[in-house]
């Protein structure tokens, strides 16, 4: 089932994301249908916030459902270790046609669980590892604006407020 991606300032996507306890059928399916709302908005990640669940639980894959293998389900994730820097530009299904260069660390490695539960690791570098930083800071309630220099984040938001006030928002 397609999800409602809900849109900055929707006051769900600053609200941290509680810890996942229950590994069941329900969150299986929670977790289906949030890789189906993100390959249908051509997403290589969402959070659960951004469908107005505030729990640690995102989706990542960057071969939008091309390759199997890249298919990722990452439950109550946490960066481990990160290193260097990286400064691309960078987007959010919650910030749509909003694209910004953000300062992030150029790799990371990372724990989390499946939707079994079980504990797994993994590396990231580059784009990957862009995602994880993206999707984890959206668990803990922290939006790409808010890694954006004053002056870009104040750009942002007036051409936001401008868009709002066309209705095109
Ligand atoms: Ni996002």
């Amino acid at each position: 089932m397609i999800l409602k991606v809900v849109k900055y300032p929707e006051p769900v996507l600053t609200q941290p994301g509680e810890k996942v306890t229950e590994f069941n059928d329900e969150l299986r399916q929670f977790v289906a249908d949030m890789f189906e709302t993100m390959y249908s908005s051509q997403g290589i990640g969402l959070a659960a916030q951004q469908v107005g669940v505030a729990k640690r639980v995102t989706v990542i894959d960057l071969s939008q459902g091309k390759d199997p293998a890249q298919k990722l389900a990452l439950i109550n994730p946490e960066i481990v270790t990160s290193s260097g820097r990286q400064y691309e530009e960078e987007g959010c299904l919650s910030f749509p046609d909003i694209r910004e260069k953000i300062v992030r660390a150029a790799k990371v490695h990372i724990r989390a669980q499946n939707e079994k539960g079980e504990w797994f690791e993994m590396d990231g570098e580059e784009l990957l590892a862009r995602a994880f930083q993206h999707e984890f800071d959206h668990l803990d309630g922290i939006l790409f604006t808010q890694r954006m220099s004053p002056l870009k984040r104040s750009m942002c938001l007036r051409k936001i407020r401008k868009l709002q006030a066309e209705g095109n928002w």
